[in-house]
C-alpha cells in the first residue's frame, strides 16, 4: 500500500520537474543604457520577458551584476503593482532581486534603474598635476541575467571623446562620447564577457566618507540644520608637488582638481554659515534657482586627488513648511539627506533629530532601509529633562536616496511653556533676592562705616 503510494508520488514529482524544466522565462530583448560620464555607474535597463510555454509571470529574478550597489529601483512608467524584493541568497557571488508582478501574464516588460560606486577606478592611480585624468571601468559586455536572452544591445555614455581602449566585439560602433554595443543574438543565462573600457574623465570623483546631518527642532518656529562633512578626492592621485602658481596660470576648468563645488539648499534657508576648522570661509554665490537655493562652496586650497577637507555647513528653515501639527500631534516631514555635490557618494551617513523636550510617543518612517541607533537625550541650557535625539545611519548613498523621512510626536502645549516659566521664574526670583540684597547691604554697610 505504502509503495503504491510512493510511486504515486514519485511519478507525480516527475511530472511537475518535467513540465517546469520545459517552462522557462526567456528575455525576448534587453536594452541597457550604461552611464560612465561621472564617477557613478548608472544603468538603465529594459527587459522584455516571456514564458515559453505561455504560462503567467508572477515573478523574476534579476541579478544586480554590479559591484557597490547604493540605489535599485523599478522606473516610474513600469507597470502598476509591481514590486521589488531584495533576495537573501546570492546567485554565482551576484546580487539577486525578485521582481514581483501582482498580475502574471506570459509576457512582461519594465525597466530597473541601478547606480553603483566606486567602479570606475583612476588609471594610472597617479598623475603629475598638469595630466588629465583617466579611468578605467571593469564591467560585463552582457547584462548578466539568470535567463536566456534572444538580443541585447547596450549604449555607453561617456564624459568625453578620448578613448584610449575599449572591449572590441562585434558588432559596435563608436560616437564621439559613446559607444553601441550589439546587438548580440542569442546569449546563454549567466554569460561572462568582461567589458573593459578605459577613457579620459575629468568630472569630479568626489567622495563623502563622514556625514553627520542634525536638524534640531524647536517650537518657537525654526530648525536648525548643520552638516559636518569629511571629503576625499577620491580620483587619480597627486604626483610630485604642488604648484599653486601653475595651477592659477593654467586656470582649466575641466581639470581633475576640484576649485569648487555647487551645493543645494532649501529655497527658504537663511542664516548660512560655512566653516572649517580655520573658520568661516565666505560663500558668496548664492543664487536662487527654481525652488532651490544654490551655494557655491569654495574650499580654501583646490583638491587634488587623494587630498581630503572637513567643514561644517549650517542653515536655518521656518518650521512651517515642514511641520504639521493637529491637537498635541505633531509631524515633521523633511529630507534624510541633501544635496551635496552632483553625483555624489557618501560612505556614511549619520543623522540626529533633535526635539523639543517633553516629546513623547516618537515614530518614524523612512524610505528606504535604515540602522536606527539607540535614543538619547541632549541637554542644553534651559532643559530641565532633557531633548530626545532620534539617530540613524546608512551606507552608500548616492542622489537618488534624496527623500523624505517622517517623524510623528506627541506634545503637550503646555510644556512649551515651561522655558519662559522657567526664565521668568528665574528673573523673578533674582529681583527677589536683589531687593533683599540691597537692604541688607545698606543698613549694615551704612553703620559699620560710621564707626
Ligand atoms: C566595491 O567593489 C569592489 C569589488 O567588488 C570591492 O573590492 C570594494 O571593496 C567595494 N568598495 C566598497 C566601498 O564597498
Ligand atoms: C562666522 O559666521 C557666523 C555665522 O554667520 C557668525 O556668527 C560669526 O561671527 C562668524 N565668525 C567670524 C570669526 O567671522
Ligand atoms: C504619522 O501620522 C500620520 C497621520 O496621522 C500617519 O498617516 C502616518 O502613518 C504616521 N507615521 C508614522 C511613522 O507613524
Amino acid at each position: 500500500m505504502f509503495k503504491i503510494l510512493y510511486l504515486f508520488f514519485f511519478a507525480l514529482q516527475c511530472l511537475l520537474c518535467t513540465s517546469s524544466t520545459n517552462a522557462e522565462i526567456i528575455n525576448t530583448n534587453v536594452e541597457r543604457l550604461l552611464d560612465l560620464s561621472s564617477q557613478l555607474v548608472k544603468t538603465t535597463i529594459k527587459i522584455s520577458a516571456e514564458e515559453t510555454t505561455g504560462k503567467p509571470i508572477t515573478e523574476y529574478v534579476f541579478l544586480v551584476g554590479e559591484p557597490n550597489l547604493s540605489f535599485i529601483s523599478l522606473k516610474d512608467d513600469t507597470e502598476k503593482n509591481i514590486q521589488l524584493r531584495k533576495n537573501k541568497e546570492l546567485i554565482n557571488g551576484e546580487q539577486s532581486y525578485t521582481i514581483i508582478f501582482a498580475k502574471g501574464s506570459p509576457k512582461k516588460s519594465f525597466a530597473i534603474e541601478t547606480v553603483s560606486s566606486k567602479n570606475i577606478r583612476p588609471h594610472p592611480e597617479e598623475i603629475e598635476q598638469n595630466d588629465k585624468q583617466l579611468v578605467r571601468y571593469n564591467g560585463r559586455l552582457y547584462v548578466y541575467s539568470k535567463y536566456k536572452t534572444v538580443v541585447q544591445k547596450t549604449n555607453v555614455k561617456l564624459s568625453s571623446a578620448n578613448i584610449l581602449s575599449h572591449t572590441q566585439v562585434k558588432p559596435y560602433t563608436v560616437g564621439s562620447n559613446k559607444i553601441n554595443l550589439g546587438p548580440y543574438e542569442d546569449v546563454e543565462a549567466l554569460s561572462e564577457q568582461e567589458l573593459v573600457i578605459h577613457y579620459e574623465n575629468q568630472t569630479p570623483f568626489l567622495t563623502v566618507n563622514a556625514l553627520e546631518r542634525t536638524i534640531e527642532l524647536s517650537h518657537w518656529g525654526n530648525i536648525a540644520i548643520k552638516e559636518e562633512i569629511q571629503l576625499t578626492h577620491a580620483g587619480a592621485k597627486l604626483k610630485g608637488s604642488f604648484s599653486r602658481y601653475d595651477f592659477q596660470k593654467e586656470g582649466r576648468s575641466d581639470h581633475s582638481a576640484v576649485k569648487s563645488y555647487k551645493t543645494y539648499l532649501p529655497a527658504s534657508a537663511s542664516g548660512v554659515y560655512y566653516r572649517d576648522t580655520n573658520g568661516n570661509i565666505s560663500t558668496s554665490n548664492m543664487n536662487l534657482v527654481r525652488d532651490f537655493i544654490e551655494l557655491e562652496l569654495r574650499p580654501r586650497f583646490p583638491l587634488f586627488g587623494g587630498w581630503k577637507t572637513k567643514y561644517t555647513l549650517g542653515y536655518n528653515v521656518p518650521s512651517y513648511e515642514y511641520m504639521y501639527n493637529d491637537g498635541n500631534k505633531y509631524q515633521l516631514k523633511m529630507h534624510l539627506i541633501d544635496h551635496i555635490y552632483d553625483n555624489m557618494v557618501i560612505d556614511e551617513a549619520v543623522i540626529k533629530i533633535i526635539l523639543p523636550e517633553g516629546c513623547t510617543n516618537v515614530q518614524f518612517s523612512t524610505p528606504y532601509q535604515i540602522s536606527r541607533r539607540p535614543n538619547q537625550l541632549v541637554h542644553t541650557y534651559l532643559d530641565t529633562i532633557g531633548r530626545p535625539v532620534v539617530t540613524f545611519s546608512k551606507s552608500n548613498l548616492v542622489e537618488s536616496h534624496i527623500s523624505d523621512f517622517t517623524l510623528n510626536y506627541s506634545f503637550e502645549k503646555v510644556s512649551l511653556l515651561q522655558e519662559p516659566l522657567l526664565v521668568s521664574g528665574f528673573i523673578y526670583v533674582i529681583f527677589l533676592f536683589t531687593i533683599v540684597l540691597l537692604r541688607l547691604d545698606f543698613s549694615i554697610t551704612s553703620h559699620s562705616h560710621k564707626e
